[in-house]
């Protein structure tokens, strides 16, 4: 039998003003529970720390009843954390308390988190209980939960489905029981807005008790809905929000987390709401778990999405130049995103080349900009995306990928299937040497870096190596993106070809080159990303 937990050093809500919204995360219960999101204890604990770095007011740390690696994580997270209340799940049923219980001991400030379906659908087809039942196994619960831990939270699942007074009926006799949260959840992601609103007011009027308890929302994405719903839900009273990092969890996933806490701080106007949250972490919080899940973050995912603070067509571009506000309602640096990016493309115009060429900290004289102009457009008619390394190529007048000084003479690869891959290549230096290298790989692009970072003699630690297909049918194009440390500092290469392999090779060669170019001519200062720029007051950049 579990010891009892000690009380935590502070309720959930005490001291917290009326306007102040509890962050509760379930990146590591229910965001794990989706399928291809599964993490290890380790990757757990390193989770556990960004969501405490970040702010969160609870981690939902696991369910330990459903296996022994999980009751590990939960015990491991709890012990690793501090500052943070840490939660476990458990149905209601005395094997699930107690494992439940155990697994918090080390915990700071612990709570157990009781759920039991409440509609009639669940109740019928899953639990076959009538509602007294229902009632009945909640309460004796939430009792036991409270003879272990002080702080007990109860989910009515399926509560947007379930018949309104009975969900009172079940929330007045668990608050009576100890229950400490109440939690609405959305199980299905059925709901929307307006009804979920009309919901929690009625619960605030009709529920005895209920001002002795804190109401949350808890809402998932079927519909796309679910961080729609859950601004409803607090703008009707809840204040706990149960959300994940990127919006993982079951099917369509949770709310996400980075998307509710932006909506709050950004519409603070409307809501009147906040948060602990340090919202500059957020681009790095959802970064770490999309590279600890290897699950890509959606290149238009609001806040955290590549083309997030990018922005493309010509008029946007203007204006946003001339004016962050007139196309932007948060800005880039309060999420923690690197910085704002136009991407340059066939819409683009005058001004976000100009602006791009001063940030490469390339030199082109105003005489020189029309030419450079025709250019950059016949370009862009050909390609889908204008890179950094294009416009560095235009603005010297020499052919992309022919940067230099070291030049791909050629290239040669082949792949067994089920066996390694080989990379023979031959480089060329602007100075006359020659390097030629052969190299395995567990793949063609691991072969072809191996290959190019051997022939280069760099000390290179490549951090980030990405691959995707930019443009769609047959004749997609390939986009590598390397990221690559030399030193201390890091370089970047991209490169897109509709030969993946080639564009992995591109990619690498320009971090070489880079490196290079540096090592023959240093920089006087790096931009943020880490590329190579250039103070365009003093010259322009030698790409030879
Ligand atoms: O969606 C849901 O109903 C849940 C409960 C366990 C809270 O995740
Ligand atoms: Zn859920």
């Amino acid at each position: 039998m579990a010891a009892s937990i000690s009380p935590p050093d502070h309720p959930p809500s005490a001291g917290a003003p009326p306007n102040r919204v509890l962050v509760f995360d379930t990146t590591l219960r229910d965001g794990e529970q989706a399928p291809g999101c599964s993490m290890t204890r380790i990757q757990k604990l390193r989770m556990a720390q960004v969501l405490q770095d970040l702010g969160v007011d609870i981690i939902e740390a696991g369910f330990p009843a459903a296996s022994d690696a999980d009751a590990d994580a939960v015990d491991a997270v709890a012990r690793a954390t501090r500052g943070v209340r840490i939660c476990a799940l458990a149905r209601c049923q005395e094997s699930d308390i107690v494992v439940a219980a155990r697994a918090l001991q080390g915990a700071a400030a612990a709570r157990i988190h009781l759920f039991l379906a409440t509609s009639p659908i669940h109740r019928q087809h899953k639990l076959r209980m009538e509602r007294a039942q229902v009632l009945d196994t909640a309460v004796r619960a939430v009792v036991r939960a409270r003879s272990l831990c002080e702080d007990v939270e109860f989910s009515a699942e399926d509560a947007l489905r379930t018949e309104p007074e009975f969900l009172i009926e079940v929330f007045a006799a668990v608050i009576a029981a100890g229950a400490r949260t109440i939690n609405v959840p959305d199980t299905v992601g059925y709901t929307t807005p307006g009804e979920i609103a009309a919901l929690f007011t009625r619960l605030r009027c009709e529920v005895p008790g209920i001002e002795k308890a804190v109401l949350s929302t808890h809402c998932h994405d079927d519909l796309g809905m679910g961080v729609a719903n859950s601004l409803a839900a607090l703008e009707a009273g809840a204040r706990q929000v149960e959300c994940t990092l990127n919006g993982i969890g079951e099917r369509a996933g949770n709310a996400a987390l980075e998307e509710l806490v932006m909506a709050l701080r950004t519409r603070a106007d409307r809501f009147g709401l906040s948060t602990a949250i340090d919202t500059t972490r957020l681009y790095g919080a959802s970064r770490t778990l999309s590279a600890t899940i290897g699950l890509d973050v959606a290149r238009n995912k609001a806040v955290v999405g590549d083309n997030a603070f990018a922005h493309e067509a010509g008029i946007h571009q203007h204006g946003v130049l001339a004016n962050r506000e007139t196309y932007e309602i948060m800005r880039a640096e309060d999420v923690g995103f690197p910085r704002t990016r136009l991407v340059l493309g066939r819409h683009s115009g005058r001004h976000a080349l100009r602006e791009r060429i001063g940030e490469l900290g390339l030199c082109c004289a105003d005489s020189d900009f029309e030419t450079v102009f025709a250019a950059f457009k016949t370009m862009a008619e050909r390609k889908r995306e204008v890179l950094d390394a294009d416009v560095e190529a235009l603005v010297s007048g020499t052919p992309v990928h022919a940067g230099g000084p070291w030049s791909l003479a050629a290239l040669h690869v082949g792949t067994y299937v089920g066996g390694a891959s080989i990379a023979s290549l031959h480089l060329r230096h602007s100075d006359g040497r020659e390097a030629r290298e052969t190299a395995t790989g567990s793949g063609p692009v691991h072969a072809v870096t191996a290959a190019l970072v051997r022939a280069s003699g760099q000390d290179l630690e490549i951090l980030e190596l990405r691959v995707r297909s930019i443009g769609t049918g047959a004749g997609a194009q390939g986009e590598a993106v390397i990221r690559g440390r030399h030193e201390t500092q890091e370089f970047q290469g991209r490169a897109a070809s509709t030969d993946i392999v080639e564009a992995a090779a591109r990619a690498m060669l320009e971090v070489v080159n880079r490196i290079e170019r540096m090592r023959l001519s240093p920089p006087s200062s790096l931009n943020r990303s880490g590329i190579l720029s250039h103070d365009h007051e003093s010259r322009s950049v030698s790409l030879a």
